[in-house]
Protein backbone atom coordinates (compact mmCIF):
# COMPACT_ATOMS: atom_id res chain seq x y z
CA UNK A 1 0.00 0.00 0.00
CA UNK A 2 1.10 3.45 -0.93
CA UNK A 3 1.71 5.95 1.85
CA UNK A 4 -0.17 9.41 1.35
CA UNK A 5 2.90 11.15 -0.03
CA UNK A 6 3.76 8.65 -2.29
CA UNK A 7 0.08 8.65 -3.63
CA UNK A 8 0.23 12.70 -3.86
CA UNK A 9 3.62 12.58 -5.71
CA UNK A 10 1.78 10.47 -8.60
CA UNK A 11 -1.78 11.63 -7.82
CA UNK A 12 -1.67 15.04 -6.93
CA UNK A 13 -5.63 15.71 -7.99
CA UNK A 14 -8.09 14.85 -5.47
CA UNK A 15 -9.80 13.47 -8.72
CA UNK A 16 -9.68 13.48 -12.69
CA UNK A 17 -12.24 15.87 -12.86
CA UNK A 18 -10.26 18.74 -11.51
CA UNK A 19 -8.32 18.64 -14.47
CA UNK A 20 -11.91 19.08 -16.33
CA UNK A 21 -12.86 21.73 -14.01
CA UNK A 22 -9.27 23.64 -15.11
CA UNK A 23 -10.30 22.94 -18.99
CA UNK A 24 -13.91 24.76 -18.29
CA UNK A 25 -11.52 28.01 -16.57
CA UNK A 26 -9.07 27.99 -19.72
CA UNK A 27 -12.06 27.43 -22.18
CA UNK A 28 -15.61 28.77 -20.50
CA UNK A 29 -18.74 27.83 -21.97
CA UNK A 30 -19.47 31.21 -24.63
CA UNK A 31 -22.81 30.66 -23.87
CA UNK A 32 -22.99 31.08 -20.58
CA UNK A 33 -20.76 34.31 -20.69
CA UNK A 34 -22.97 35.56 -22.62
CA UNK A 35 -25.73 34.83 -19.75
CA UNK A 36 -26.00 33.88 -16.50
CA UNK A 37 -22.37 33.69 -15.48
CA UNK A 38 -20.24 37.16 -15.34
CA UNK A 39 -16.71 36.59 -17.25
CA UNK A 40 -15.05 38.52 -14.04
CA UNK A 41 -16.21 34.81 -12.59
CA UNK A 42 -13.79 32.73 -14.51
CA UNK A 43 -11.05 35.38 -14.45
CA UNK A 44 -11.55 34.47 -10.37
CA UNK A 45 -9.41 31.83 -11.04
CA UNK A 46 -7.93 31.30 -7.49
CA UNK A 47 -9.75 28.01 -7.11
CA UNK A 48 -8.65 25.93 -4.65
CA UNK A 49 -7.69 22.92 -7.26
CA UNK A 50 -5.44 25.59 -8.54
CA UNK A 51 -2.05 24.02 -7.00
CA UNK A 52 -3.23 20.65 -7.80
CA UNK A 53 -3.42 21.57 -11.30
CA UNK A 54 0.25 23.00 -11.69
CA UNK A 55 1.80 20.09 -9.81
CA UNK A 56 -0.46 17.45 -11.81
CA UNK A 57 1.13 19.44 -15.05
CA UNK A 58 4.83 19.99 -13.87
CA UNK A 59 4.33 15.92 -13.84
CA UNK A 60 2.70 15.62 -17.03
CA UNK A 61 5.46 17.79 -19.02
CA UNK A 62 8.16 16.01 -17.41
CA UNK A 63 7.53 12.29 -17.60
CA UNK A 64 5.93 12.37 -21.07
CA UNK A 65 9.06 11.84 -22.95
CA UNK A 66 9.07 10.36 -26.59
CA UNK A 67 10.48 7.05 -24.85
CA UNK A 68 7.76 6.94 -22.53
CA UNK A 69 4.86 6.93 -25.12
CA UNK A 70 6.55 3.84 -26.82
CA UNK A 71 6.61 2.19 -23.94
CA UNK A 72 2.87 2.92 -22.77
CA UNK A 73 1.94 1.76 -26.24
CA UNK A 74 3.97 -1.27 -25.68
CA UNK A 75 2.54 -2.13 -22.57
CA UNK A 76 -1.24 -0.94 -23.02
CA UNK A 77 -2.22 -1.48 -27.25
CA UNK A 78 -1.66 -5.14 -26.96
CA UNK A 79 -5.33 -5.11 -24.41
CA UNK A 80 -4.21 -8.19 -23.12
CA UNK A 81 -5.35 -7.41 -19.19
CA UNK A 82 -9.16 -7.54 -19.10
CA UNK A 83 -12.11 -8.70 -21.38
CA UNK A 84 -15.46 -7.22 -20.34
CA UNK A 85 -19.11 -6.81 -21.62
CA UNK A 86 -19.63 -3.52 -22.34
CA UNK A 87 -21.95 -2.78 -19.56
CA UNK A 88 -19.28 -4.45 -16.65
CA UNK A 89 -16.76 -1.94 -18.56
CA UNK A 90 -18.81 1.55 -17.83
CA UNK A 91 -19.45 0.01 -13.65
CA UNK A 92 -15.49 -1.00 -14.14
CA UNK A 93 -14.92 2.57 -15.21
CA UNK A 94 -17.27 3.64 -12.39
CA UNK A 95 -15.03 2.72 -9.64
CA UNK A 96 -13.29 5.78 -10.51
CA UNK A 97 -15.60 7.73 -7.95
CA UNK A 98 -14.58 10.99 -6.99
CA UNK A 99 -15.06 11.64 -3.28
CA UNK A 100 -13.88 15.96 -3.22
CA UNK A 101 -17.02 17.01 -3.99
CA UNK A 102 -19.78 15.15 -3.18
CA UNK A 103 -22.97 17.77 -4.10
CA UNK A 104 -21.72 19.25 -7.64
CA UNK A 105 -20.09 16.05 -9.33
CA UNK A 106 -21.43 13.07 -11.07
CA UNK A 107 -19.91 9.70 -11.85
CA UNK A 108 -18.10 9.05 -14.79
CA UNK A 109 -20.97 7.19 -16.50
CA UNK A 110 -23.38 10.44 -15.94
CA UNK A 111 -20.52 12.47 -17.77
CA UNK A 112 -20.21 9.76 -20.75
CA UNK A 113 -23.94 9.65 -20.82
CA UNK A 114 -24.64 13.75 -20.56
CA UNK A 115 -22.00 14.11 -23.24
CA UNK A 116 -23.81 11.60 -25.06
CA UNK A 117 -27.57 12.72 -24.47
CA UNK A 118 -26.53 16.32 -25.84
CA UNK A 119 -25.09 15.00 -29.35
CA UNK A 120 -27.80 13.17 -29.82
CA UNK A 121 -30.47 15.78 -28.44
CA UNK A 122 -28.73 18.12 -31.51
CA UNK A 123 -29.37 15.36 -34.13
CA UNK A 124 -26.20 13.87 -35.03
CA UNK A 125 -25.24 10.85 -36.26
CA UNK A 126 -25.73 7.87 -34.16
CA UNK A 127 -22.05 7.12 -34.58
CA UNK A 128 -21.43 10.34 -32.90
CA UNK A 129 -23.55 9.58 -29.93
CA UNK A 130 -21.84 6.62 -29.32
CA UNK A 131 -18.44 8.90 -30.12
CA UNK A 132 -19.60 11.07 -26.86
CA UNK A 133 -20.78 7.86 -24.57
CA UNK A 134 -16.98 6.27 -25.02
CA UNK A 135 -14.86 9.02 -24.93
CA UNK A 136 -13.52 8.83 -21.57
CA UNK A 137 -13.25 5.00 -21.15
CA UNK A 138 -9.86 5.04 -21.41
CA UNK A 139 -9.52 6.58 -17.61
CA UNK A 140 -9.89 2.70 -16.62
CA UNK A 141 -6.22 3.19 -16.99
CA UNK A 142 -5.77 4.44 -13.96
CA UNK A 143 -7.42 1.63 -12.48
CA UNK A 144 -4.77 -0.29 -13.76
CA UNK A 145 -2.36 1.79 -11.41
CA UNK A 146 -1.19 3.95 -14.22
CA UNK A 147 -0.36 7.66 -12.45
CA UNK A 148 -3.10 10.71 -13.27
CA UNK A 149 -0.04 12.67 -14.99
CA UNK A 150 -0.09 9.58 -17.80
CA UNK A 151 -4.11 9.28 -18.05
CA UNK A 152 -5.48 12.46 -17.99
CA UNK A 153 -4.16 16.03 -19.16
CA UNK A 154 -4.55 17.86 -22.64
CA UNK A 155 -2.47 15.86 -24.83
CA UNK A 156 0.70 17.30 -27.18
CA UNK A 157 3.40 15.90 -30.05
CA UNK A 158 6.78 14.48 -28.89
CA UNK A 159 9.48 13.83 -30.97
CA UNK A 160 9.09 17.57 -32.05
CA UNK A 161 9.59 20.93 -30.35
CA UNK A 162 6.45 21.95 -27.82
CA UNK A 163 4.14 24.74 -28.53
CA UNK A 164 4.31 27.60 -25.98
CA UNK A 165 0.83 27.25 -26.72
CA UNK A 166 0.35 24.36 -24.77
CA UNK A 167 -0.42 24.97 -20.79
CA UNK A 168 2.42 25.33 -18.46
CA UNK A 169 4.60 25.19 -20.98
CA UNK A 170 8.11 26.49 -19.04
CA UNK A 171 7.19 22.82 -16.97
CA UNK A 172 8.99 20.88 -20.12
CA UNK A 173 12.59 22.23 -19.36
CA UNK A 174 12.22 19.17 -16.84
CA UNK A 175 11.81 16.88 -19.60
CA UNK A 176 14.74 14.60 -20.73
CA UNK A 177 13.94 15.47 -24.20
CA UNK A 178 14.40 18.70 -23.78
CA UNK A 179 18.20 17.64 -23.97
CA UNK A 180 18.09 16.11 -27.19
CA UNK A 181 18.73 18.28 -29.89
CA UNK A 182 16.54 16.32 -32.74
CA UNK A 183 13.44 16.42 -31.06
CA UNK A 184 13.74 20.19 -30.47
CA UNK A 185 13.14 21.17 -33.98
CA UNK A 186 9.88 22.04 -35.11
CA UNK A 187 8.95 18.66 -37.25
CA UNK A 188 11.65 16.93 -34.84
CA UNK A 189 11.36 13.37 -36.19
CA UNK A 190 8.21 14.06 -38.22
CA UNK A 191 8.22 16.19 -41.86
CA UNK A 192 6.35 18.61 -42.64
CA UNK A 193 2.52 18.35 -43.40
CA UNK A 194 3.34 14.44 -42.52
CA UNK A 195 0.00 13.91 -41.06
CA UNK A 196 -0.87 13.51 -37.24
CA UNK A 197 -1.41 9.38 -38.32
CA UNK A 198 2.85 9.84 -38.07
CA UNK A 199 2.90 11.65 -34.71
CA UNK A 200 3.13 10.52 -31.60
CA UNK A 201 1.06 12.08 -29.14
CA UNK A 202 1.86 12.48 -25.46
CA UNK A 203 0.19 9.21 -24.12
CA UNK A 204 -3.01 8.96 -21.92
CA UNK A 205 -6.72 7.85 -22.46
CA UNK A 206 -7.61 9.36 -25.65
CA UNK A 207 -4.96 7.01 -27.99
CA UNK A 208 -5.90 3.85 -25.34
CA UNK A 209 -10.17 4.42 -26.26
CA UNK A 210 -9.03 5.14 -30.23
CA UNK A 211 -6.86 2.33 -30.11
CA UNK A 212 -9.98 -0.07 -28.44
CA UNK A 213 -12.68 1.33 -30.95
CA UNK A 214 -10.58 1.39 -34.38
CA UNK A 215 -12.26 -0.96 -35.64
CA UNK A 216 -15.84 -0.59 -34.80
CA UNK A 217 -16.30 2.72 -35.83
CA UNK A 218 -16.23 5.52 -38.78
CA UNK A 219 -13.72 8.10 -39.16
CA UNK A 220 -14.66 11.30 -37.71
CA UNK A 221 -15.69 9.36 -34.45
CA UNK A 222 -12.10 8.15 -34.10
CA UNK A 223 -10.56 11.04 -34.51
CA UNK A 224 -12.72 12.69 -31.64
CA UNK A 225 -11.88 10.11 -29.63
CA UNK A 226 -7.88 10.52 -30.53
CA UNK A 227 -7.94 14.08 -30.61
CA UNK A 228 -10.39 15.40 -28.02
CA UNK A 229 -7.58 16.59 -25.55
CA UNK A 230 -5.52 17.93 -28.11
CA UNK A 231 -5.83 21.28 -26.96
CA UNK A 232 -3.12 22.68 -28.38
CA UNK A 233 -4.52 21.85 -32.07
CA UNK A 234 -8.38 21.87 -31.69
CA UNK A 235 -8.29 25.23 -29.62
CA UNK A 236 -5.19 26.58 -30.09
CA UNK A 237 -3.77 25.30 -33.88
CA UNK A 238 -0.42 25.21 -32.61
CA UNK A 239 0.29 21.85 -34.57
CA UNK A 240 -0.99 22.82 -38.20
CA UNK A 241 2.69 22.52 -39.81
CA UNK A 242 2.27 18.68 -38.73
CA UNK A 243 -1.27 17.63 -40.50
CA UNK A 244 -2.74 17.10 -43.83
CA UNK A 245 -5.66 17.81 -45.41
CA UNK A 246 -7.13 15.09 -44.39
CA UNK A 247 -6.82 15.51 -40.78
CA UNK A 248 -8.19 18.89 -41.32
CA UNK A 249 -10.90 17.98 -42.74
CA UNK A 250 -11.31 15.34 -39.70
CA UNK A 251 -10.83 18.39 -36.92
CA UNK A 252 -13.69 19.60 -38.17
CA UNK A 253 -15.52 16.80 -36.00
CA UNK A 254 -13.14 17.11 -33.41
CA UNK A 255 -14.21 20.96 -32.98
CA UNK A 256 -17.92 19.79 -33.48
CA UNK A 257 -17.18 17.39 -30.49
CA UNK A 258 -15.28 19.32 -27.78
CA UNK A 259 -17.89 21.36 -26.49
CA UNK A 260 -20.18 18.58 -25.87
CA UNK A 261 -17.64 16.84 -23.61
CA UNK A 262 -16.82 20.50 -21.52
CA UNK A 263 -20.26 22.37 -21.91
CA UNK A 264 -22.60 19.09 -21.35
CA UNK A 265 -22.43 19.08 -17.56
CA UNK A 266 -26.17 18.95 -15.70
CA UNK A 267 -26.27 18.29 -12.07
CA UNK A 268 -29.21 16.34 -12.97
CA UNK A 269 -28.53 12.85 -14.08
CA UNK A 270 -30.42 11.39 -17.04
CA UNK A 271 -32.32 8.43 -16.58
CA UNK A 272 -31.05 5.77 -17.43
CA UNK A 273 -33.56 2.52 -16.92
CA UNK A 274 -35.97 4.59 -19.69
CA UNK A 275 -32.56 5.40 -21.91
CA UNK A 276 -31.12 2.30 -21.51
CA UNK A 277 -32.87 0.02 -24.53
CA UNK A 278 -31.54 2.96 -27.15
CA UNK A 279 -27.76 2.48 -25.48
CA UNK A 280 -28.18 -1.30 -25.79
CA UNK A 281 -29.46 -1.55 -29.62
CA UNK A 282 -27.14 1.65 -30.71
CA UNK A 283 -24.02 -0.26 -28.46
CA UNK A 284 -25.00 -3.67 -30.50
CA UNK A 285 -25.19 -2.15 -33.75
CA UNK A 286 -21.45 -0.69 -33.20
CA UNK A 287 -19.24 -2.52 -31.31
CA UNK A 288 -18.62 -6.75 -30.43
CA UNK A 289 -20.35 -7.81 -27.27
CA UNK A 290 -17.08 -7.43 -24.95
CA UNK A 291 -14.09 -5.28 -25.04
CA UNK A 292 -10.42 -6.17 -24.29
CA UNK A 293 -8.53 -4.09 -22.40
FE1 LIG B 1 -11.47 12.93 -22.02
FE1 LIG C 1 -14.97 13.98 -21.18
Amino acid sequence: MRDNKQLSETHPLSSLDVWEDDLLQRYPDPESIATAKSTEEYRNYETPGRDSVREFYRLNHQYQTFDFVQQKKAEFLSFDKKEMSIWDAFQFLNQLVDDSDPDTDLDQFQHLLQTSEAIRADGHPDWMVLAGLFHDMGKVLCLFGEPQWAVVGDTFPVGCAWSDKIVYPEFFRDNPDYQNPQYQTRYGVYSPGCGLRQVNLSWGHDEYIYHMMKDYLPEPALYMLRYHSFYAQHREEAYEHLMDEHDHEMFKWVRLFNPYDLYSKNPTPPDWTQLRPYYEELVAKYLPATLKF
